[in-house]
C-alpha cells in the first residue's frame, strides 16, 4: 500500500497544564504542553493519547486536536467524552502529569475559498471544528463561518461557546428540541439550505455521516467528513481501522486505512453498507 506523503510522526511527552469538565455532559478539556506536536499539527489531525502514570490501557486512544493556543503555539487542547477505560484515564489527569502523544497523525481537512465554510458536527464530533475555524478564518478571511451543531439532548451540545468566541456563527439542534431546532443535524442543515459554493466538513458518528451522505447525494463528493473508526495504533500498522471506499466508475470499491488515508475521505467515496461500523479485531472495547 503507498504511504501518504507527510513528515514523521513525533512521539511527545505532553505536560497536562489544566484539566477540566466542558461544562457539558461527561466533556473534559484536556490542555497540554507539546510543543513539537503543536507546532505541527493541522485541522483534521489527531493523536494517539495515553495517560502515563497508569499502566492501563497501554494502547493510546485517538484524538483529534481541537486547538492551539494562538497565545502560546506550544499548549494544545484534547476535548473528549469519557465513554471507556482509555478517555477515562485521561480524564483523571491532573496539572502535572505526562501524556503520552503520537502525531499529529492523519490527513486533516483541505482548506480553499468559498463563500460560505458549513461546519457539520454530531455530538463529540465538533472536537476538531475550533482550530479547523481557526484555519479557514486565517486562510479566507471574510468567508462566513457556520457551524450546525447536533446532539441527542442540550447537555451534548460541545464547544458552541468556544466556536462562537471564534467569530462562528452556530446553530444547534437537538433530537429532544432542548435547545435549537428539534430534530437532527442533517434536517437542521436542510433548513439552512446551501449557497452553490459552500464547503463542508462533517465530523460525527458513523449513522450521521450515513446520513448526510444520503441526503447530499452527488453532491457529497464535495463535502470533508472525518471518520471516528476504531483505532489500535494510528498509523497503518495493525489493520483496525479498515474501511471500504469506491472511486467514480469502480464497482464494490476497495480498502483504506482511517488512520492513514483518513480520517477525513471525501464523504461520497465511503461505501457504509461495506464499512464495518465498528472493527474491534485489534482493540476490543474495553481492552488495551
Ligand atoms: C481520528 C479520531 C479522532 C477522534 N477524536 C475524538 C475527540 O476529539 N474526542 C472524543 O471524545 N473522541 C474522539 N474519538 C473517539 C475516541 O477515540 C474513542 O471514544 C475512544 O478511543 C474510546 O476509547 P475508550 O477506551 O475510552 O473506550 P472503549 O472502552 O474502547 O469503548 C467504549 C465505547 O465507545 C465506543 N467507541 C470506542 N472507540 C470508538 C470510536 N473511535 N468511534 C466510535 N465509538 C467508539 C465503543 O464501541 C464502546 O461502545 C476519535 C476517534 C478517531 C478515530
Ligand atoms: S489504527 Fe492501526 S492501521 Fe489504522
Amino acid at each position: 500500500m503507498q504511504q501518504p506523503d507527510r513528515p514523521p510522526m513525533i512521539v511527545e511527552e505532553g505536560v497536562v497544564l489544566g484539566s477540566r469538565p466542558a461544562g457539558t455532559a461527561d466533556c473534559t478539556l484536556l490542555s497540554l504542553r507539546s510543543p513539537r506536536v503543536a507546532a505541527r499539527v493541522r485541522p483534521g489531525q489527531f493523536v494517539m493519547a495515553r495517560l502515563l502514570r497508569r499502566d492501563f490501557p497501554y494502547l493510546g486512544r485517538p484524538l483529534s486536536v481541537a486547538d492551539v493556543d494562538p497565545a502560546d503555539p506550544e499548549v494544545l487542547l484534547l476535548v473528549f467524552t469519557a465513554v471507556g477505560a482509555g478517555t477515562r484515564r485521561l480524564a483523571e489527569a491532573s496539572p502535572g502529569d505526562a501524556v503520552r502523544l503520537v502525531g499529529p497523525l492523519g490527513n486533516g481537512f483541505t482548506i480553499a475559498p468559498a463563500a460560505e465554510h458549513v461546519l457539520i458536527a454530531g455530538g463529540i464530533g465538533v472536537a476538531p471544528f475550533p482550530l479547523l475555524a481557526r484555519y479557514i478564518a486565517r486562510l479566507d478571511p471574510g468567508a462566513q463561518r457556520v457551524c450546525l451543531l447536533g446532539a441527542a439532548t442540550r447537555t451534548g451540545l460541545h464547544l458552541a461557546a468556544r466556536l462562537r468566541a471564534l467569530g462562528v456563527v452556530v446553530e444547534t439542534a437537538t433530537l429532544d428540541g432542548s435547545e435549537g431546532f428539534r430534530g437532527n443535524v442533517v434536517e437542521r442543515l436542510a433548513a439552512h439550505g446551501l449557497h452553490p459554493g459552500s464547503r463542508l466538513y462533517a465530523c460525527g458518528p458513523d449513522a450521521m455521516l450515513a446520513a448526510l451522505a444520503r441526503h447530499l447525494g452527488p453532491t457529497s463528493d464535495t463535502c470533508q467528513a472525518a471518520l471516528e473508526a476504531h483505532m489500535a495504533c494510528g498509523f497503518g500498522a495493525c489493520n483496525a481501522c479498515v474501511i471500504t471506499v469506491a472511486d467514480p466508475g469502480e464497482s464494490g470499491g476497495h480498502h483504506e486505512l482511517a488512520c492513514l488515508q483518513g480520517p477525513v475521505f471525501a464523504l461520497g467515496r465511503v461505501r457504509w453498507e461495506r464499512t464495518p461500523p465498528v472493527c474491534v479485531a485489534a482493540r476490543p472495547s474495553g481492552g488495551p
